[in-house]
């Protein structure tokens, strides 16, 4: 028995990266998954990856910063498998840009994309949960806690995802609906390491090097252990978990090194 038996997913960037490695780790759990996803053909592959398992998806493509297309994405959830209970809004995207190079459309679209989307996801999701409780994910970031050099469009949009989990767990667990998100550090993903094309192989392995130095393990993670703690805070194991920001980014955050040579 998988612990998402019965339950139907809608994971968004379930194309790539972590959430790649959740939509095939939902579906191995029981869950029937929708992967909505702005590249539709990565939407499709990992839809054909979990149906290779024996498992049951479709894919949607949607931009989840656009309202019409995150209701169309929870209508069609709902016209092909009946209902919904688990949201996972985990697209994103993120560069680094000096703010006072940053132009005003670089600004609106990372918040439009990693913090309205949030929103959008949620707001028309809720009803459908509403009926018969659910949970709510996102993927925030240990963006969302400290700062990050020249990504303050970023920390600004996940730090707003980390306030918008916490309110909205108060206003919705009455319905029976747990809202968290998790952080994750440094995760190999394309997004993470956009840009790594252009480096001499020098320089790769000196920003690599510097990356994984970030971490008290002295590594970055792999989606599948993104995975897994989304796997965690939306099944049962969690029943009692809502509002919370989990930490999942191999001691980024767990202090300053003073006097440590890491
Ligand atoms: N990789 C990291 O180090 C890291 C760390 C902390 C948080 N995160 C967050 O994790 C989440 C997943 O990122 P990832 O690292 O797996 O990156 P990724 O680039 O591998 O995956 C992101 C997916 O989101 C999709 N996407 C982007 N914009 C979209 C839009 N407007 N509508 C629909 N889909 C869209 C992309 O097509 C892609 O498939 C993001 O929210 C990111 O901010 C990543």
């Amino acid at each position: 028995m998988g612990k998402l038996d019965k339950k139907i997913a809608l994971i968004t960037g379930g194309g790539s990266g972590i959430g790649r490695a959740t939509s095939l780790l939902f579906a191995a759990e029981g869950a029937r998954v929708v992967v909505a996803d702005w590249a539709e053909d990565h939407a499709r592959a990992v839809v054909a990856e979990i149906a290779a398992h024996g498992g049951e998806a479709i894919a949607i493509k949607v931009d989840v910063s656009k309202g019409a297309d995150a209701e169309r994405m929870v209508i069609e959830t709902v016209k092909h498998f009946g209902r919904l209970d688990i949201l996972y809004n985990n697209a994103g995207i993120g560069f680094a840009r000096p703010l006072h190079m940053m132009t005003e459309e670089e600004w609106d679209r990372v918040v439009d994309v990693d913090l309205k989307g949030v929103f959008l996801g949620c707001k028309y999701a809720l009803p459908e949960l509403m009926k018969h409780g659910g949970v709510i994910l996102s993927t925030a970031s240990v963006a969302g806690l400290e700062g990050i050099r020249r990504m303050g469009h970023y920390c600004a949009a996940k730090a707003g995802v980390i306030l918008l989990t916490k309110s909205m767990a108060m206003d919705y667990a009455e319905y029976g609906i747990r809202v968290n998100c998790v952080c994750p550090g440094g995760i190999s993903t394309p997004l993470a390491e956009t840009g790594y094309d252009k480096l001499t192989p020098e320089k790769l392995e000196r920003a690599k090097n510097a990356t994984a130095a970030m971490h008290l393990l002295n590594r970055v993670g792999q989606p599948e252990e993104i995975a897994r703690v989304a796997l965690f805070l939306c099944s049962d194991d969690a029943s009692f978990v809502t509002g919370q920001a989990v930490v999942a980014d191999g001691g980024w955050t767990a202090g300053h090194r003073f006097g440590s040579s890491r």
